[in-house]
């Protein structure tokens, strides 16, 4: 009775359609958002030039020469913003070649903990490493992955400086050990302030930032984006007022004992 219409064989012709079509909407869904999100910061931006030009005009009527200069402080750190954003963009746009070679995770995860030291310490961050040791090593780019380090570093240094509870101990762990599958996982744990639950379902399909002109609302994208290229994975755990860990999953180089 094959290819009778109510029979299995069409009922799962039918089901193969229709997750063809929610795929389809899925994906249309995240693109919608990301263009809200980018027409978002773009109008951010701007409105922050209206502002210092505002600035600028009213004390150059003024002959305040104090006020210009905080205007015309503000515009260069717009402008700086505008061309973060462009880079980030271009990049998300058209990704790197990869580089790839065999890298011993233990070894990606204590320069990126060094490159940031200083910075941490400064905020009073506690900032520290784990390495599982006997870890296969990951064929990876260097420099990507140095690169999606440090954006998870970076947005865990901004959760805790940006935290509202002032009096918690901050931390910060980046740890590299085996995962479930074989692979390796790193980890950037922060105990900052944590994500929303609606700002979580943002986080991994959009461009969204919630830090104003700090923020170009890329880095995690852009992570996400070059992980995916490694064959491996980007998830996160979050609870607001408690912390984020992020999970970087990568198979283990072929051959790697
Ligand atoms: N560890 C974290 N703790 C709390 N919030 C986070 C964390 N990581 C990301 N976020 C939230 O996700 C948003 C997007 O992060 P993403 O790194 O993509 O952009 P950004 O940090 O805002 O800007 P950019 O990375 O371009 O400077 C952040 O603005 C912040 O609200
Ligand atoms: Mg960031």
């Amino acid at each position: 009775v094959s290819g009778v219409p109510g029979t299995i064989e069409a009922l799962e012709h039918e089901v193969g359609e229709l997750r063809q079509k929610l795929a389809e909407a899925e994906q249309l869904a995240a693109v919608g958002l990301t263009v809200a999100g980018l027409a978002h910061t773009v109008k951010n931006i701007l409105n922050g030039l209206e502002g210092s030009m505002y600035m600028i005009d009213t004390g150059l009527g003024k002959g305040d020469l104090e006020r210009v200069k905080t205007g015309w402080g503000m515009v260069k750190r717009y402008v700086d913003q505008v061309s973060t954003l462009t880079r980030n963009l271009l990049s998300y746009a058209r990704p790197r070649v990869l580089e790839r070679r065999p890298l011993d995770p233990g070894e990606l995860v204590r320069a990126a903990a060094a490159l940031y030291a200083d910075k941490a310490e400064l905020a009073g961050i506690k900032l520290e490493t784990e390495v599982q040791p006997g870890l296969p090593r990951v064929l990876a780019d260097e420099e990507a992955l140095h690169a999606c380090l440090g954006n998870l570093v970076t947005n865990a240094l901004d959760a805790c400086t940006w935290d509202p509870d002032v009096d918690r101990e901050h931390r910060i762990k980046l740890s590299a050990s085996s995962s479930s599958a074989g692979g390796v996982s790193l980890q950037v744990q922060d105990n900052g302030m944590g994500i929303s639950e609606e700002n979580q379902r943002k986080l991994l399909s959009s461009i969204f930032t919630t830090k104003g002109m700090r923020g170009t609302g890329l880095g995690v994208l852009l992570t996400r984006r070059a992980v995916e290229a490694h064959a491996g994975r980007l998830w996160f755990l979050s609870a607001e007022g408690q912390g984020t860990t992020f999970v970087i999953e990568l198979p283990a180089a072929p051959g790697a004992p």
